[in-house]
């Protein structure tokens, strides 16, 4: 297993370009079931969780064609990726795939629009929460889908195809809009998302289905109107920038001090999040080529955090804040609202020194003048990378194992950081 070292105290200073958005990449891979044509997806990042997705769409008989870099391409220019499901073989998501990437049980939504049935694995355990998925199947029930969950199965079944219907969300839920969004697309009649997510990539996704050709109107409202359509085709589509890699690049800034470009990263996907790394002192400014955070001299102040659904501050991002805030000049209250159990990074960060004490969903967190280096692992990919942001600061040597989890969800962290000026090194093995 690869181990990350960072040796912390240096200022970032340079330019990081922002990558394709893991969390619209996975939605729109998907929606490439939907058609039987070619659906042409650019600005891919090139993440574990891409490529696990390409094998559960290969298991659907699906064609993942990857092109290769074109001359004049920069190193960091994401893929483009062309998908045909033009013959779906299996309408089967099995266990020992659907389990170790939650967002593949997604597939139930188009797959069972389009061929009438399907059979996805319940996703299994998750290490941020208990993470039910009852309201992706309240919201295919709607549309007519008959259900039943048998072996560990979600088995869903429309022989006449999905009719739309009204889904009133009692809880925002990004899976579940974006599960609306596609089963609705290719429904006879209207659909109406009521309480629907917020979030740029269901926006993102939204734009893409109405290139295939559906019918979408309000996405990025919280009331969304679909007019379903018999057929979808083919489209081009670029995948939006990541703005929670945009975020963690920027606390990362805040934290170590120094004056970053962050490329391509677009403000308004994040401006809560902005907001509250301004307020912690550091300066932000939008030009024309990305984002721009520097901070230099002044301190890091406490802030107090709630996280929420878009536009609120992003859970996937309370992480990152946590350790910025760890060597905050005050005390800092964050609170999680969206997952029950988001705080595996606390334990982690206390091992460089962190003094950060947990009270049910808020940490309280006493900023301490100095982290000092250790060896540290964590159980996702928010938590990790913020032990990478603390290391980033701290006296001497940080490892940083299970860097798996790195590898998921952020595109060659350590070239992007070293370009800067950090000294972090993947150790092999
Ligand atoms: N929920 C239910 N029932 C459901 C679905 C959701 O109770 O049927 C609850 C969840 O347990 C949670 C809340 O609703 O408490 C919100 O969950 P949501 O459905 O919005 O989350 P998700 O779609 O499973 C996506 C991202 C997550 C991100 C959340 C919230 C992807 C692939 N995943 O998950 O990203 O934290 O939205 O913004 O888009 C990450 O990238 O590290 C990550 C965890």
């Amino acid at each position: 297993m690869d181990r990350i070292r960072i040796v912390g105290g240096k200022q970032l200073i340079g330019s990081i370009p922002i990558s394709g958005a893991k969390n619209a990449a996975l939605p729109l891979m998907i929606a490439s079931l939907l058609t039987e044509d070619t659906l042409v997806l650019e600005n891919v990042p090139r993440l574990a969780d891409v490529g696990l997705l390409q094998r559960i769409l290969l298991n659907h008989g699906v064609d993942v064609m990857l092109s290769g870099k074109r001359p004049g391409d920069a190193p960091y220019d994401g893929q483009t990726v062309k998908i045909s499901a033009s013959n779906i073989v299996d309408t089967t998501a099995p266990y020992e795939l659907v389990s170790k990437m939650r967002a593949s049980f997604w597939v139930l939504a188009p797959l069972v629009a389009r061929m009438g049935q399907a059979k996805v694995s319940l996703p299994g355990g998750c290490a941020i929460g208990t993470r039910p998925v009852d309201l992706l199947i309240m919201a295919l029930r709607q549309l007519g889908a008959k259900i039943d969950i048998d072996g560990g199965y979600v088995l869903a079944y429309a022989p006449n195809g999905l009719r739309g219907g009204e889904i009133n969300f009692p809880k925002v839920t990004v899976g579940g809009t974006h599960t609306a969004l596609m089963a609705a697309s290719l429904a006879s009649g209207t659909t109406v998302i009521e309480n629907a997510a917020r979030e740029p990539e269901i926006v993102d996704l939204a734009d893409c289905l109405n290139k295939m050709g559906a019918k979408i109107t309000g996405a990025g409202a919280s009331r969304i109107v679909i007019e379903g359509v018999s057929k979808l085709n083919g489209a081009r589509h670029a995948v939006l920038p990541d703005r929670i890699e945009t975020g963690t690049y920027a606390m990362a800034v805040a934290m170590t001090g120094g004056d970053v470009l962050l490329e391509g990263g677009r403000a308004e996907l994040l401006q809560s999040a902005l907001d509250t790394i301004e307020q912690a002192g550091a300066k932000i400014s939008v030009t024309n080529k990305g984002i721009r955070v520097s901070r230099n001299g002044a301190g890091i102040a406490p802030v107090d955090v709630t996280t929420e659904p878009f536009p609120g501050f992003p859970t996937d991002l309370q992480a990152q804040l946590i350790a910025l805030m760890t060597c905050a000049k005050g005390t800092s209250r964050i609170t999680e609202t969206i997952f029950e159990n988001r705080f595996m990074h606390v334990q982690e960060l206390a091992r460089l020194g962190a003094q950060i004490a947990l009270d049910g969903q808020t940490a309280t967190i006493a900023g301490v003048e100095k982290l000092k280096g250790a060896p540290v692992m964590a159980t996702d990919l928010r938590a990790s990378v913020s032990l990478v942001i603390a290391a980033l600061a701290a006296e001497g040597e940080t490892m940083v194992n299970r860097v798996y989890h790195l590898d998921r969800g952020f595109e060659r962290l350590e070239d992007k950081l070293v370009a800067c000026g950090a000294t972090v090194e993947r150790i092999s093995g």
